[in-house]
């Protein structure tokens, strides 16, 4: 095996991408490909490895394209199966991946599958979705929730059933004990492989299969201040042992193909990660590891959910990073503009693969949606708790102008209104969070270490996050400072700076036994004497 080619993503800069929200080509306000191939200039001079993109299939767009009515096709409002070839070669003649949302657990409604499956009891496709008897005394079979809101069991009169929906009514949940779905979903994940892409992002991968016995679930503890849907903990819906067999199944058809990526979403606490893993069979490459947004802008906080995750990961599971994404409130919004530089740094000199979203490089925040232009199901269906995913889904701001460079017609969210954050203006200021994300990964990929070295923790004090990467005879420190006021770290530190978050460091060399940091300066030295074991150092 070739390691460099085969497990590209172990160095690769993933870059999330929502087409709707990305580049309007023909004015009618909603992104699309041919925008997006318009945008490719920028994706490469940023320097990002590979693409993932949120659901471009057939779709009544319900639920973000998330409720899907053909998997083997593009939406029109995208554009053509011909625009995704373009795309394809443009991305990999600039040596850029492409990774594609797959959503097995669910289809729209409107599919053709489900149309076929609630016709009747004894069609080819009966099976397809998750049906069942009313409870003996009438109504839902059980206490299930849907995430949106409600009994997750939705009465159908023509087969005198209920089928089962995780999320939307609108989205019936497949059912993965039947081989022939499997095989179906087998198909379609051929059919985008044969064209050419590098791999798939499974949508709710932790929630396939579901308790065959139909238990309810238990009440949540202090469920009273929780979001309706989330009074009962999922014991019976998510996480089921079963749910593992799926994965390694989807994973057993992409490595059937050379070089291809298999991550997925897997939401909640740190010690589940591991399962995703696999163990005598492979499953996710990977399971995208939410830990840092969780966390607290904290350096205990932030200590401790590194060692957390780092800890939880089985032998030789590589690691993942996340700092946003089209179901996450931007984080920009809630550490501030100076500690998201010091995030990004933190991002890009970690062990393990780091995810991004389109914005985040420039500090987007969230974007206020009037109430009329609410267009998320989770908003309008589970309202009052703060859950809209609209703020971070406004389309990008390219330029100043009121629709941000994005259309030339009335973009489908608004943006925001000080337009004073955009790509055209930060690409010409070499001091933006622009400049900065582009600079890491351009070390990032420069510098072996980075992308592949050991970590070592390097005890610090005084809100300093500390610690080294190191290569064969190469070796890096990586000093953050994650306070608001100007830190001493005090270690061994001779080298050159590679990077400063504060562009203007002067002078950018570092004292031999120390370095002083500005409030939220964060620095990456390439340390002169290699070889060494990760040291004990103090800051004041
Ligand atoms: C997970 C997706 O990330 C989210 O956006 C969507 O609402 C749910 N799956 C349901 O499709």
């Amino acid at each position: 095996m070739n390691e460099v080619t085969d497990e590209w993503w172990k160095s690769a800069v993933i870059y999330e991408l929502a087409p709707i929200s990305f580049q309007d080509s023909n004015g009618d306000g909603r992104g699309d490909l041919p925008g997006l191939f318009s945008r490719i200039e920028y994706l490469a001079w940023l320097g990002v490895d590979a693409l993932w993109l949120t659901p471009i299939y057939n779709s009544p767009f319900r639920d973000f394209g998330y409720d899907i009515s053909d998997f083997r096709s593009v939406d029109r409002t995208f554009g053509s199966l011909d625009d995704m070839d373009r795309l394809i070669a443009r991305l990999h003649e600039l040596n850029i991946k492409l990774i594609l949302d797959l959503v097995p657990n669910h289809t729209s409604c409107d599919h053709e599958w489900f149309v076929e499956s609630r016709a009747s009891r004894d069609n080819p496709k009966a099976d397809w979705y998750i049906w069942t008897e009313p409870a003996e005394t009438g109504g839902p079979p059980n206490n299930w929730l849907s995430r949106f809101g409600g009994s997750a069991w939705q009465w159908c009169d023509a087969r005198g059933q209920y089928y089962y929906h995780s999320f939307l009514v609108e989205q019936p949940d497949l059912n993965w004990r039947n081989p022939d779905l499997r095989a179906a979903i087998a198909d379609v994940m051929r059919f985008w492989l044969d064209r050419g892409i590098d791999g798939f992002r499974v949508d709710a991968s932790a929630v396939l299969i579901k308790d065959h016995l139909l238990r309810d679930n238990p009440p949540a503890p202090q469920a009273e201040d929780k979001p309706p849907p989330q009074r009962f903990t999922p014991v019976f819906t998510d996480d089921r042992p079963e749910t593992m067999q799926c994965i390694e199944f989807i994973r057993e058809t992409i490595d059937r193909y050379d070089s291809r990526l298999l991550c997925g979403e897997v939401q909640g606490k740190t010690d589940r990660i591991g399962h995703f893993y696999g163990t005598e069979r492979p499953r996710l490459h990977l399971p995208l590891n939410f830990a840092l947004l969780d966390c607290d802008w904290d350096v205990l906080a932030l200590q401790a959910a590194i060692d957390a995750y780092m800890n939880a990961l089985p032998k030789g599971g590589w690691p993942v990073w996340v700092i946003g994404g089209h179901d996450k409130q931007r984080i920009a919004s809630s550490i501030g503009q100076a500690a998201m530089r010091t995030l990004a740094m933190l991002l890009m000199t970690l062990k393990g693969t780091p995810f991004f979203f389109m914005g985040d490089e420039i500090g987007r925040e969230r974007v206020h949606i009037p109430d009329d232009r609410i267009d998320d199901p989770f908003e309008k269906l589970v309202k009052g708790y703060g859950l809209c995913r609209d703020p971070e889904r406004a389309p990008m701001r390219w330029d100043d102008s009121p629709a941000g460079g994005f259309t030339t017609g009335t973009p489908w969210l608004p943006l925001e209104k000080d337009g004073a954050r955009n790509i055209e203006q930060q690409r010409r200021d070499e001091r933006s969070i622009l400049h900065l994300f582009r600079s890491l990964i351009a070390v990032r990929r420069k510098h072996r270490a980075l992308q592949r070295g050991e970590y070592h923790p390097v005890r610090a004090r005084h809100n300093i996050l500390a610690f080294k990467r190191s290569l064969d005879q190469s070796e890096l420190l990586i000093v953050l400072n994650i306070a608001a006021e100007p830190r001493r770290f005090e270690g061994d530190c001779r080298g050159n700076v590679l990077l400063s978050t504060h562009p203007d460091r002067s002078p950018p060399t570092v004292e031999p036994a120390s370095v002083l940091l500005r409030a939220n300066e964060g620095v990456i030295i390439e340390l002169e004497r290699p070889g060494g074991p990760a040291g004990a150092a103090t800051a004041q």
